[in-house]
């Protein structure tokens, strides 16, 4: 399979580093563009695909192509790009982008069938170690075996879960957002951990793995997160005046707030 990226920013590089690292894609059978054609050939270098001049020149070189530019860049691109798309599959990480929004799209230029055949999905970008999550949206019109051979290079990457449409914008603020504010809480912990005397590095160090440790406990018991807390928290001890610290400043409303800021920005 040959394929070709449309955009080599933040989001594709860490799926195409992904892909060659884990020996899942070989570094020759991925292609792409990206109007920097400095950087792109840095990249290139770096990672092993061949840097291609032109949009165009992608599509008539691979088979399946990954749309990876700002959700607002697609419609032009797609235009441009025209009855070029025939017979090719797209795979499309552009957040708020739905198969629906393709179909409208492409409706006046190439039908999605057997001639155009779309999968939408919501990546994060832990995907470039290996841990990501992949939203699959359920509606699309890949063939069996497409979809197979997707998923399994998605799954090297890490977690792939199929979602209904209406779910993908949800399930693409906590996933998709996630990361940063994740990497948020982690940097305010360090600046906690600097001011009573750890070096800042070591706080990294020591919080990061905190993190990943407490994720995968979770994850190998199945235990409901409350649970895990309640065991670390002992009577008249240390972390439950943590805990009850967090809760007067308001950790868990701002962590609610923070999906709610998302969402309203959508709406409006
Ligand atoms: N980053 C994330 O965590 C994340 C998570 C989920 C989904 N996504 C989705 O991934 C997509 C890419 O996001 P990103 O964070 O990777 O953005 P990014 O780092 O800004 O990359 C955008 C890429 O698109 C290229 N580009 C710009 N104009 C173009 C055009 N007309 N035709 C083709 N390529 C063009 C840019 O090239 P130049 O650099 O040469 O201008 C760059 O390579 C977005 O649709 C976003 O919604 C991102």
């Amino acid at each position: 399979m040959k394929i070709g990226f449309i955009g080599m920013g933040n989001m594709a590089i860490a799926i195409a580093e992904g892909w060659v690292k884990k020996g899942l894609v070989e570094g020759t059978d991925i292609c792409a563009y990206a109007p920097n054609q400095e950087k792109l050939a840095n990249n290139a270098a770096r990672i092993g695909f061949v840097p291609m001049a032109s949009a165009k020149a992608v599509v008539s070189a691979a088979d399946t192509i990954v749309i990876a530019c700002k959700p607002y860049q697609i419609e032009k691109v797609l235009t441009e790009l025209g009855t070029n798309l025939f017979g090719k599959a797209i795979w499309s990480v552009a957040a708020a982008w739905t198969y629906e929004t393709y179909e409208k799209q492409l409706s006046g230029i190439v039908g999605i069938d057997d001639s155009v055949r779309i999968q939408c999905i919501m990546p994060n970008t832990p995907a470039m170690v290996g841990e990501g999550v992949f939203l699959f949206e359920e509606k699309n019109s890949l063939k069996p075996a497409e979809l197979t051979e997707m998923k399994r290079l998605f799954e090297g990457l890490g977690v792939v879960i199929p979602l209904p449409t209406e779910l993908m914008g949800i399930g693409g603020y906590i996933s998709g957002c996630g990361p940063a504010f994740v990497d948020m809480f982690m940097e305010a912990y360090a600046d906690a951990a600097v001011k009573y005397g750890l070096p800042r590095a070591t706080a990294y160090k020591l919080i990061s793995q905190t993190v990943l440790g407490s994720a995968k406990l979770q994850q190998v018991t199945g235990e409901h997160p409350g649970v895990l807390k309640d065991a670390v928290c002992s009577p008249n001890g240390t972390t439950i005046c943590g805990v009850a610290a967090l809760e007067k400043a308001g950790f868990r409303s701002a962590c609610i707030e923070c999906i709610d800021a998302i969402v309203n920005k959508r709406k409006g």
